[in-house]
């Protein structure tokens, strides 16, 4: 009997990812290095929200992105052009793709959308293209995208990260702990560079250091409160460095965490550089039915209900 090569081919000319974001539930700077980046203490969780990625073989040998959102890139800014391009590069010169994303992760909010898409297709093509590059191997390539990629290669739902964030340390007593939020992201995009650009100008004039902007506790005990699994722990524990910041270059920030506060929520974060703001609630029920309200309510900035994945 004939083989159906025409399924065949179906199945290895195309491969779907999905690709997770991000939230920081602690983010503190610890100082400005030479280099321009800033050492962080942070504390990643991968939540539910993901844009769907599809990497296809091309006849020719180019590197093509194909996007539902406008915002995106679609040259050789995009995260996921050069992330493919790194890997053609050095192994399949003679390989053209064509990635197409789906996109439901806000740009520019904080979440790490862009970065976690140049993992998905640093991990997809190791398959798609039978590299059997090691996790090593693949976080080098990570570390040469961006500070966050490298999270998003080693596929876990907790990690704290060191240096600039790309110095992942797992986090194996979190591994089967779930927290449920409620993610609202106000419409403005805020650039990371500006805000720590802002950050850098508010320590030099002495703004950033009040009693306010210290954390409550360091990230290994924020870690160890979170280990005993209990959404319910006392408010005022989250912490990021950039909110101050951020708050001011988009008030929404502001206006979103008090219409959260007003839910009866007590933990409310700015992620990353922002400005999408995440509160923790105690249960699924719980997050979905605060979303479902803030949207009846006519919410301006979108609402998500997410868990840790
Ligand atoms: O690493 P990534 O390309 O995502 O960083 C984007 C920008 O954010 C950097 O160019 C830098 O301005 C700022 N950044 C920083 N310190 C970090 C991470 C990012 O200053 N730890």
């Amino acid at each position: 009997m004939k083989k159906p090569a025409g399924l065949v081919f179906l199945i290895v000319s195309k491969l779907v990812i999905y690709s997770f974001a991000k939230v920081n539930l602690f983010l503190k700077i610890l100082n400005k290095r030479p280099d321009n980046y800033h050492n962080l203490d942070t504390l990643f969780e991968r939540i539910s929200l993901s844009d769907r990625i599809t990497l296809s073989s091309r006849k020719d040998n180019l590197i093509k992105i194909y996007c539902n959102n406008a915002q995106v890139p679609l040259g050789q800014d995009n995260l996921c052009w050069q992330a493919a391009r790194l890997l053609q590069k050095k192994f399949r010169p003679h390989k053209g793709l064509d990635i197409k994303i789906n996109k439901r992760i806000p740009v520019g909010a904080g979440l790490g959308g862009g970065s976690s898409n140049a993992a998905s297709v640093l991990t997809g093509l190791n398959k798609f293209w039978g590299l059997k590059l090691s996790k090593t191997k693949l976080v080098k390539f990570a570390v040469a995208l961006g500070s966050d990629v490298p999270f998003f290669i080693h596929a876990i739902p907790f990690a704290y990260g060191l240096g600039r964030g790309e110095k992942i340390q797992a986090l194996p007593g979190l591994n089967r702990f779930r927290l449920w939020h409620i993610l609202v992201v106000p419409e403005k995009h805020l650039s990371t560079p500006l805000v720590y650009r802002e950050w850098d100008a508010g320590e030099q004039s002495g703004r950033i250091f009040s009693g306010l902007t210290k954390p409550a506790v360091n990230v290994k005990i924020l870690t160890s409160i979170l280990a005993k699994k209990n959404p319910r722990f006392r408010p005022g524990l989250l912490f990021n460095s950039l909110e101050q910041v951020s708050l001011r270059l988009c008030p929404e920030i502001k206006r979103v965490k008090t219409r959260l506060r007003n839910q009866g929520l007590e933990n409310i974060l700015m992620s990353g550089s922002g400005p999408a703001v995440f509160a923790i609630a105690c249960s699924g029920y719980q997050a979905r039915s605060i979303a479902a309200r803030l949207k009846q309510e006519g919410e301006p900035g979108r609402v998500f209900a997410v868990s840790t994945v």
